[in-house]
C-alpha cells in the first residue's frame, strides 16, 4: 500500500512558547483597528479571502478535472450561536449609564439576526466563486458537459450552490446554464453533512480553557463600561462573533466583493490582539472537533474522499461509510465522466476531509497559549465560502508518455503535499483509511 502522509505528524515538534501572548490593551490598541486584518481574525466567521493569487499548472501539465468542496457562504447564527450571544447583548442592555462612549450604540440598539440564513454576503461571495470557477476552467465544458452540482440539503448550503451555478452561468454570458443537480438530504448518511457522527467528540472543554486565559481581562473591561451588566466569560465568546456575525449581515445587495466591509460597532469593543485570541478559540474548535484532535473526526471526511477517489480514476466508489450507496451507483446522481464537479458543505466535513487528507499538519493545539507558526489557522483554512480545489493534470513526462499528477488548493493556497508531483497511481495520501472505510472509526460513530 501506499505510505501514509500520517507519518509526517508525529515528527512534527512542538514549539516552545514565545513571549505572554496578551499584551495589556491601550487606547491605541483600538483606534488601530486595522478592518481588514480583523476580519480575517474571525475564524469560521471571516468572510471569503483568498491566501495567494491562484498559481497556474507548472509548464507542460494541463487540468483534465476538477472538484470543488465548497463551504457555504457567509450566514447568520445558528440556533445554538444566538443563545450564546443573546445574553452578553442583553446584560449590557439592561444598564442605564455606560462609563465609555462605545457603549452609546447600544441604547438604540435592536438585536434582529434571523438564524442559520446565508446572508446576501454569502450569496455574493458564492456567486464570485462561480465566476471564477468559470473563469478558469471554461475549456473543460461544453454543453454536454456542464459542471457537476451536489449540495447538502441545508438552505444555507443549497442557496449557495445555486449561487454559484448563477455565477458560472453569469460569467459564460448564459452559455452554460449548469443546475444543481442533487441535492442530498441531511437526514440520512450522507457525504456532505455536517452530523453523520453522533458519537463524535465535541471541542467545548478545550475551548472553556483557553477561554478561561483570553476572556477574564474584557470581562473587567467591560463591566467597568458597563457597571451591573455582570458579564462573565462566556458572554465575552458571544459578543467577538457578534462582531462577525452582525457585519456580515449589514451588508446589502449590490456590494462589490472584495472592497471594505461595514463595521459592526460591537468590533470596537475588542482589540486586535483580543481578535487573534478569539480566532485562536475558533482553531481550537476546529481542531478539536474534527480536526486531528478530535476523536472520531477523520473518519467523518472518508466518504467524500473515496468520492473523489472514484472520480480521479472513473471507478465506481467503494465506500461503507458515509456514502449514500444508491445514489453513488447511478450515473444520474454520481457520474463519473464529468470534469467539473462542484461540491457544497459545511466547515466541519471539510476539515474532516482536511483530516483524512492529511493536509496543514498539525501537532496537538495547546489550550493554554497559541504557537504563533501554527498552519493550522480557521480563517486560512476555513473562512465562509471557503473551497478546497483537487486538479487532476495531465504532464508530459521526460522519459515516458504522459502521467496524471493532483495537486489540492484552498483558497488558491497550494498544499504543500509529499504526494505533490507524485503520479496518480502512487498517491502517497491517507487513501489506505479511506479505503479501509476508516478503519473500525465508521462503527464507532454508532456503538459505544
Ligand atoms: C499599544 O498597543 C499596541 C498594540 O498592541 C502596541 O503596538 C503599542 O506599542 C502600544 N502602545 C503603548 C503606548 O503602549
Ligand atoms: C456520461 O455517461 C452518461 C451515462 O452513462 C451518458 O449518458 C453521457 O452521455 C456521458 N457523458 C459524457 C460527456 O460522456
Ligand atoms: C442567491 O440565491 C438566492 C436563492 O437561491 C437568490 O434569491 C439570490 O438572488 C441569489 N443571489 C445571487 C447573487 O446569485
Ligand atoms: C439515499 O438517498 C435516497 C434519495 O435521497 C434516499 O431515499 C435514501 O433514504 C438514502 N439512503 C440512506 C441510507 O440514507
Ligand atoms: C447511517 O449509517 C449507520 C452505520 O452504517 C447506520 O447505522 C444508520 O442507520 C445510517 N443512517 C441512516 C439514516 O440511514
Amino acid at each position: 500500500m501506499f505510505t501514509l502522509l500520517w507519518a509526517t505528524l508525529s515528527s512534527i515538534t512542538t514549539l516552545a512558547p514565545s513571549t505572554p501572548f496578551f499584551p495589556p490593551p491601550n487606547e491605541s490598541s483600538f483606534v488601530a483597528h486595522d478592518h481588514l486584518a480583523i476580519q480575517k481574525s474571525w475564524g469560521v466567521y471571516s468572510p471569503f479571502h483568498a491566501i495567494e493569487n491562484y498559481t497556474p499548472p507548472p509548464p507542460g501539465c494541463e487540468v483534465t478535472q476538477v472538484n470543488i468542496l465548497h463551504r457555504h457562504g457567509a450566514r447568520l447564527p445558528s440556533d445554538s450561536q444566538t443563545n450564546d450571544i443573546l445574553p452578553g447583548v442583553q446584560k449590557l442592555q439592561s444598564v442605564p449609564v455606560y462609563t465609555d462612549s462605545r457603549l452609546d450604540f447600544l441604547k438604540a440598539f435592536d438585536y434582529t439576526l434571523d438564524q442559520e440564513l446565508l446572508v446576501p454576503l454569502g450569496a455574493i461571495q458564492s456567486f464570485g466563486s462561480g465566476k471564477t470557477a468559470f473563469g478558469r476552467y471554461a475549456s473543460l465544458i461544453s454543453e454536454g458537459e456542464p459542471p457537476f452540482v451536489r449540495a447538502s440539503g441545508m438552505s444555507r448550503v443549497v442557496e449557495s450552490a445555486n449561487n454559484w451555478t448563477a455565477g458560472f452561468a453569469a460569467a459564460s454570458r448564459g452559455i452554460y446554464t449548469p443546475r444543481l443537480d442533487v441535492i442530498l438530504s441531511e437526514e440520512g448518511n450522507d457525504t456532505l453533512q455536517d452530523h453523520n457522527c453522533p458519537n463524535a467528540a465535541g471541542s467545548h472543554r478545550e475551548m472553556r480553557e483557553w477561554l478561561s486565559i483570553w476572556s477574564p481581562s474584557i470581562v473587567a473591561r467591560l463591566n467597568a463600561w458597563a457597571p451591573g451588566a455582570n458579564l462573565v466569560e462566556e458572554d465575552i465568546h458571544g459578543l467577538a462573533m457578534l462582531c462577525a456575525f452582525h457585519t456580515v449581515s449589514l451588508v446589502q445587495y449590490g456590494y462589490e466583493d472584495g472592497s471594505p466591509l461595514p463595521f459592526s460597532p460591537f468590533c470596537s469593543l475588542f482589540t486586535s490582539d483580543e481578535f487573534e485570541a478569539f480566532e485562536y478559540s475558533c482553531d481550537i474548535d476546529k481542531y478539536y472537533s474534527t480536526g486531528y484532535g478530535g476523536r472520531l473526526g477523520r473518519v467523518q471526511g472518508v466518504g467524500y474522499v473515496n468520492e473523489l477517489l472514484a472520480r480521479l480514476t472513473h471507478t465506481p466508489v467503494q465506500d461503507h461509510t458515509s456514502t449514500n450507496r444508491t445514489l453513488d451507483a447511478d450515473p444520474a446522481t454520481f457520474p463519473l465522466n464529468r470534469t467539473v464537479y462542484a461540491d457544497f458543505t459545511h466547515d466541519s466535513v471539510l476539515i474532516a476531509v482536511f483530516n483524512t487528507l492529511g493536509l496543514y499538519p498539525t501537532p496537538k493545539l495547546s489550550t493554554k497559549r497559541p504557537d504563533p507558526k501554527r498552519k493550522w489557522r480557521a480563517g486560512e483554512m476555513m473562512s465562509f465560502s471557503t473551497r478546497m480545489v483537487v486538479e487532476k493534470l495531465v504532464c508530459e513526462h521526460r522519459f515516458s508518455s504522459q502521467e496524471d499528477y493532483i495537486r489540492i488548493m484552498v483558497n488558491e493556497d497550494v498544499q504543500p503535499l509529499e504526494f505533490c508531483g507524485a503520479p496518480i497511481k502512487g498517491l502517497g495520501w491517507a487513501q489506505e483509511y479511506a479505503r479501509n472505510n476508516g478503519e473500525g472509526d465508521w462503527e464507532k460513530c454508532f456503538v459505544e
